[in-house]
Parts: C-alpha cells; sequence; structure tokens
C-alpha cells in the first residue's frame, strides 16, 4: 500500500509539472503564471478538485506516440469562489502551447457537462496555439464538440473566458460565444489567423499585439469585455465578477450582506445635472453613489463610452445597469452603443438580473456613417433587447428622453415596470430648436427663439409625460437610491409569460 500511495504520489507530481521546469521558467519569464498557479488564485484555497489528471492523447503521427504528457495541455476540474461552485478549465500552454487534441477536447467537454449538470458557471482560462496541429481532423472534431457545448449552456450557465495568452485558430470560437471574455494586457492575443498567415493573404504587416491584442479587442472589435494588466489582477477580477452572477438560469441572484444603508440620500445628486442642458455631467457619479458600497463592475469599459454597462448590487442584490453617458458624445445612441447595450441587457434578461436604466440621451446619432454602418439593424437591437426583457426593469430619466431613443431606453411602453423622471427631465421628439426650426421653416430668427423658448416650457420637462402616465412619478434626485432599491424589492416576484415560441428573431 506504502508502495501504491509513492507512486500515485509520484504521477500526480510528473502530472502537476505539466512541460517540464523549462517550459515553466519560461512561461514565468514572460510574466504568465502557469494553468495551475491560475486556478489557486482563481478558486477558494484548497477547493480545486481536478479530474482527469492522467489522460494522455491517442496520436501515432509526427512522432507523437513518443511524447505523451499527462493531462495533454489542459487543467480540468471543480472549485469555488467565494463558496460558491464553479467549473473551470485551464489551458497549459508549456504542454504542446496548450494546443487542443482529441483528448484535450474529451478533458473540456466533461467539464461542460457536468457545469450544465450542476446548473453552475464554467470559466475557461486560455493560453494556446490552436488545434494540434499533429492530430489533424480529430482536433477540429474535438473543437466542433466544444462549440455545440457552449451553444447549448448558453443562457442556461453562465460562462466566462479570460484568455491569458495566445488565442489563435479554433481556441477563439468558444470564447466568442461564452458570456464574457477578459484579456491580459500585453500577454494576451486573440485572432482567427495570426500575423503570418495575414501577410501572405492580405500582404498587411502587422503584429501580434496590432492584430489582436487587449487594446484592440476592448476598444475597437468590442471582443472582449476588459483587460487587466497581469495575470493576479485578471483573475482576482473574475472572482469579484462571479460574485455578481446567479449559479444559473433557474436561480435567483447571489444576495451578498450590504453594509450601506438602503435608505440613504444623497443630496450631491440635486445638482448632478448642469443648468445649461448642453454641458455634460458624468453619469458614472450617479450610478457609484445609487449602488450599495460604489461597487459596479463595469463590462466593456473601454468600448462605446457613450453608454456604460455594468453590474452593482441595491440591498445586496445584482442589479444590471444600462447609463447613457452625456460626457461622451452628448450620450447619443450609435450603432456600437445600441449592440454594447443590448447584448448586456439580453445577459441580465437570461439569468435574471434586474435592469435599472439611467436615461440622458439626445437620440440616435446621424450621419451617413452610421446609417451606411445599419445603425437601424444596431438600434433595433436594443429596442428588441429590452422589449423582450422579462426581468423588473426600472428607468430613471435625469435629462434628455428625445426621439425613439426615449422608447428604446426601458420606456413603460417597451415594458419598463417602474419609470421615473428627476424634474431636470426633458421628453420630447427633439431638441427644442431643432424641432422649432421644422415646424416654423422660414420664420426669422427672432421668431424662431421666442417659439423655442415656448416649446422648451412645453414639452422640455417631465410633466407632460407623468400627466399622460408615462413617467410614474418625477422624484427627488436625492432618493434616487431608495426609490429605485423600492421598485426593485416590490417587482422581486415579477412573473411574465410571453407567448410560445421557438426562440426570436432578434435583427443580428
Ligand atoms: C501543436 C503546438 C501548437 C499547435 C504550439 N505548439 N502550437 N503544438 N499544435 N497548434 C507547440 C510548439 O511546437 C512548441 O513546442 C510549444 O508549443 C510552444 O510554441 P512556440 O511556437 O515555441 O511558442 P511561441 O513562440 O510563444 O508561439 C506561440 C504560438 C505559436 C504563436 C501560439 O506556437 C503558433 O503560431 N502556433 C501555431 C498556431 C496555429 O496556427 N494553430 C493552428 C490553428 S488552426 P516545444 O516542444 O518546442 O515546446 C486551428 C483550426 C481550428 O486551430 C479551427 C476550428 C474552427
Amino acid at each position: 500500500m506504502k508502495e501504491m500511495l509513492e507512486l500515485l504520489a509520484e504521477r500526480r507530481a510528473a502530472a502537476r509539472l505539466g512541460g517540464g521546469e523549462k517550459r515553466i521558467a519560461a512561461q514565468h519569464g514572460r510574466g504568465k503564471l502557469t494553468a495551475r498557479e491560475r486556478l489557486e488564485l482563481l478558486l477558494d484555497h484548497g477547493s480545486f478538485e481536478e479530474f482527469d489528471m492522467f489522460v494522455q492523447h491517442g496520436c501515432t503521427d509526427f512522432g507523437m506516440a513518443e511524447v505523451k504528457i499527462p493531462g495533454d495541455g489542459v487543467v480540468t476540474g471543480w472549485g469555488t469562489i467565494n463558496g460558491r461552485t464553479v467549473f473551470v478549465f485551464s489551458k497549459d500552454f508549456t504542454v504542446f502551447g496548450g494546443s487542443l487534441s482529441e483528448a484535450h477536447a474529451r478533458k473540456i467537454t466533461k467539464i461542460q457537462d457536468m457545469a450544465l449538470k450542476a446548473r453552475a458557471p464554467i470559466i475557461g482560462l486560455f493560453d494556446a496555439g490552436g488545434a494540434r496541429i499533429q492530430e489533424g481532423v480529430a482536433a477540429l472534431g474535438g473543437y466542433g464538440e466544444v462549440f455545440k457545448r457552449n451553444v447549448i449552456a448558453s443562457g442556461v450557465i453562465p460562462q466566462i473566458s479570460l484568455i491569458m495568452g495566445p488565442c489563435a485558430g479554433g481556441d477563439v470560437y468558444s470564447p466568442a460565444m461564452t458570456d464574457f471574455i477578459f484579456m491580459v494586457r500585453d500577454t494576451s492575443y486573440m485572432f482567427v489567423t495570426g500575423p503570418d498567415v495575414v501577410k501572405t493573404v492580405t500582404n498587411e504587416i502587422v503584429t501580434a499585439e496590432e492584430l489582436g491584442g487587449a487594446k484592440v479587442h476592448t476598444t475597437r472589435s468590442s471582443i472582449a469585455d476588459g483587460a487587466y494588466d497581469n495575470d493576479v489582477e485578471a483573475l482576482l477580477q473574475m472572482r469579484r465578477l462571479v460574485d455578481f452572477l446567479p449559479a444559473s438560469n433557474t436561480e435567483p441572484v447571489p444576495v451578498w450582506e450590504s453594509f450601506d444603508d438602503v435608505d440613504r440620500l444623497d443630496r450631491s445628486l440635486d445638482t448632478l445635472v448642469p443648468d445649461n442642458p448642453n454641458k455634460p455631467y458624468d453619469m458614472k457619479e450617479l450610478i457609484l453613489k445609487v449602488v450599495d458600497e460604489g461597487d459596479f463592475f463595469e463590462i466593456q469599459e473601454a468600448f462605446a463610452k457613450n453608454i456604460i454597462t455594468g453590474f452593482g448590487r441595491i440591498e445586496g442584490h445584482t442589479v444590471g445597469f444600462v447609463a447613457n453617458q452625456p460626457m461622451v458624445l452628448a450620450g447619443v445612441l450609435d450603432a456600437d452603443a445600441s449592440r454594447k447595450g443590448a447584448r448586456f441587457v439580453r445577459f441580465c434578461d437570461a439569468f435574471n438580473i434586474p435592469i435599472v436604466t439611467f436615461e440622458d440621451v439626445p437620440g440616435f446619432l446621424p450621419g451617413t456613417a452610421q446609417e451606411y454602418g445599419g445603425l437601424i439593424k444596431h438600434g433595433a437591437k436594443l429596442l428588441f433587447a429590452y422589449s423582450e426583457a422579462t426581468v423588473p426593469l426600472v428607468t430613471v430619466i435625469t435629462r434628455k428622453a428625445f426621439g425613439g431613443a426615449y422608447d428604446v431606453m426601458a420606456s413603460k411602453h417597451v415594458g419598463g415596470d417602474v419609470n421615473y423622471a428627476w424634474p431636470t427631465a426633458q421628453i420630447a421628439v427633439m431638441g427644442a430648436k431643432g424641432a422649432v426650426e421644422i415646424i416654423f421653416r422660414g420664420m426669422d430668427a427672432e421668431g424662431i427663439a421666442q417659439k423655442t423658448k415656448e416649446y422648451e416650457d412645453r414639452f422640455l420637462s417631465p410633466f407632460v409625460a407623468a400627466e399622460r402616465g408615462y413617467i410614474d412619478e418625477v422624484i427627488m434626485p436625492h432618493s434616487t437610491r431608495r426609490r429605485i432599491a423600492r421598485a426593485l424589492a416590490m417587482l422581486r416576484e415579477k412573473k411574465v409569460e410571453m407567448p410560445l415560441k421557438k426562440h426570436d428573431n432578434i435583427p443580428l
């Protein structure tokens, strides 16, 4: 027995070494942690239970029969984050560059199946060179099995991808079908085809960082939802994110003890909106002053900054926030902002997370660039997402709610449950000057000025909408947190039945 135990310990130790000391040192030399070190940081101390540590590939081509490394380039299993179960797989770059073989894929699909059965989130840590080149189609088949499971689990359990090294070829499409992708700055990159292939096919000369680094994917392509400076920070932030998420679509949101008084009034909010309607102010200030303990986890912070999306808590319950940002493009809705908002709203709706919308939007962005870029379709995504949402929707109009954007941003008409306005709200078809110049075309400047004033007095207030019941109440800005908290508490058991359908047909 003693010998058997020693043998097991030896085999385990060998498996834990992955590709060996030299490759581990190289990994560290690049500022990266190993697959197992990453899991140690991601999961509660000592909670990791590893599966399939001794799995090996079955490839015999290109000399592979002689090189077998236990684990085959991916560490899989489950553990806890602040006591809540999560399933994990972590690509081991020290073993065949983390590349995916048939056996490696089977380890991942086993974890995907378990996560779905156990209804718990799954987190994938990526650091890999794509399909195991020596295996050919067997590796492609493996990817297909992983992809199919990503889709089956979509909307059932949260799926999170963290890119911590190369992520190329077949490796990109699994993260792309998960709910969130985060990256590590300078050490990670994602692309379908790398710089060499790009040069051959298109003659473009581009570095890996320029083609698919964290900056590109968080600011331009919007593939990634956030980026962090190093492995440690990224993993700790994933723990923070998981704390906001329910385990599955049939679970309520997690509730954490809050020490922040729900009745807390904030007088500074009474002067947040400037007297001049064209002057910007920072909508993030409102979010931070409303959420518990000022704790806000922003999603896609660096992309389409004219809309803010992210998670906070009120009375300890997770809430999704969507807010126009007057500091950027006056908070206008454009194609990027609409897509960003729509995806976030749909995530919240899939996972029972109530949505609070803060609205200050001068309308949709005009211009050929937007129209040619499909603004109608992208704007419709956000409209569609809000309209199909059945989670509690609480909206606060802080200032402008103009035109179609008024309808889109969780208005009463598309399903808003509780719609508040601050006294500074202006709810109208468009801004006063533009409106008057259309209705009174040809009028002299003095007449236009007078009519503009009349239009402002009549329409640019919350009261016309309130008279019709489109706004439930005009509230004091300082009481916003308390009003939202009460509305959300009232809506906690909200139930809406939508007509039976196979699935909807959101404009993609
Ligand atoms: C097998 C691989 C591998 C792969 C890397 N390795 N990628 N082995 N299959 N795909 C091995 C290397 O041979 C090397 O082994 C070790 O991993 C580290 O690789 P290096 O090249 O030394 O590291 P580095 O210089 O950091 O470059 C990393 C890399 C590069 C950029 C990822 O390795 C690379 O370009 N790999 C190939 C990427 C690729 O084209 N993949 C196939 C995509 S096609 P040793 O023993 O020397 O340590 C695909 C199709 C699927 O994925 C589509 C499904 C939809």
